[in-house]
């Protein structure tokens, strides 16, 4: 839980370190980017390049269904004669959607693209399919039991894709009984990014589309978070 904060965050911090940084929302259904990243409700312009992603007062460019989508309430629904077509087609339209965003997005010269991950496995095999190249997967588990049975599967699904696996993040440290998420990581030979300590102000500086680690760089959430996106970076840095 918190895959989108973690993403809005550490999108930010690399921004703030001077990288040239994008965010892909590939959560179609319950885009949150937009959102968390300021930038909801700002008009896409449209270049002979493509569409031109808003960009974050950090400079982080967004492209989410969200600027897409007419309403508030208007969900991204496909239309289809049945709903056993609808779910058959969905995979493959989700995917094509995917790659039109990426396709026709003017992302311009970027040192890394984040994307942000629907809940569920299925998608990271569709993402890795489309990217030219994906540079690494960054996991996020809170620390409950049931949250790492399931990040155990995601993890098997990112190693899977043949992309290193940068990480695990433990969010929201402290609102839960602990579970060991540096054990977890050992476990199944991953490295163990950090802990993102619960803090309300941090869901409500997503709430007012203010990245914590640009509005609140010294609280103890904001701190780790920007401590993860360095480490990140390093490991990207050492292996392009
Ligand atoms: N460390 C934290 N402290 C406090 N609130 C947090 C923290 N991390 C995330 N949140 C808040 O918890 C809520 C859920 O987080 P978020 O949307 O990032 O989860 P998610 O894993 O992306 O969910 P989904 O699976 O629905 O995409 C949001 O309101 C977010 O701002
Ligand atoms: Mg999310």
């Amino acid at each position: 839980m918190g895959k989108s904060a973690v993403s809005a965050n550490l999108a930010t911090a690399l921004a703030l370190g001077g990288w040239r940084v994008g965010v892909l929302d590939a959560d179609l259904n319950g885009p949150s980017m937009a959102k968390m990243l300021g930038v909801r409700g700002r008009r896409l312009q449209i270049t002979p390049g493509g569409v031109e992603p808003p960009a974050t007062a950090q400079g982080v460019a967004v492209m989410s269904m969200d600027l897409l989508l007419p309403t508030d309430d208007a969900p991204l629904t496909w239309e289809a004669p049945s709903q056993e077509e609808a779910h058959t087609w969905r995979g493959a339209m989700e995917a094509n959607a995917l790659r039109e965003f990426l396709a026709d997005t003017e992302w311009g010269a970027l040192d890394a693209l984040v994307i942000d991950l629907p809940p569920g496995t299925d998608r990271l095999a569709t993402v890795a399919a489309i990217v030219p190249k994906l540079s690494g997967t960054v996991i996020v588990t809170i620390p409950s039991e049931v949250s790492h049975l399931v990040v155990r599967k995601s993890i098997t699904v990112a190693a899977r894709t043949g992309a290193p696996i940068l990480g695990l993040v433990e969010n929201m440290t402290g609102l839960f009984p602990a579970t060991d998420a540096a054990a977890l990581a050992a476990s199944t030979g991953i490295p163990f990014l950090g802990s993102v300590p619960f803090d309300p102000a941090l869901a409500l500086a997503a709430d007012r589309g203010d990245p914590f680690v640009a509005s609140a760089p010294d609280h103890d959430a904001a701190r780790a978070l920007t401590q993860i996106a360095s480490e990140v970076r390093r490991t990207l840095e050492s292996t392009a």
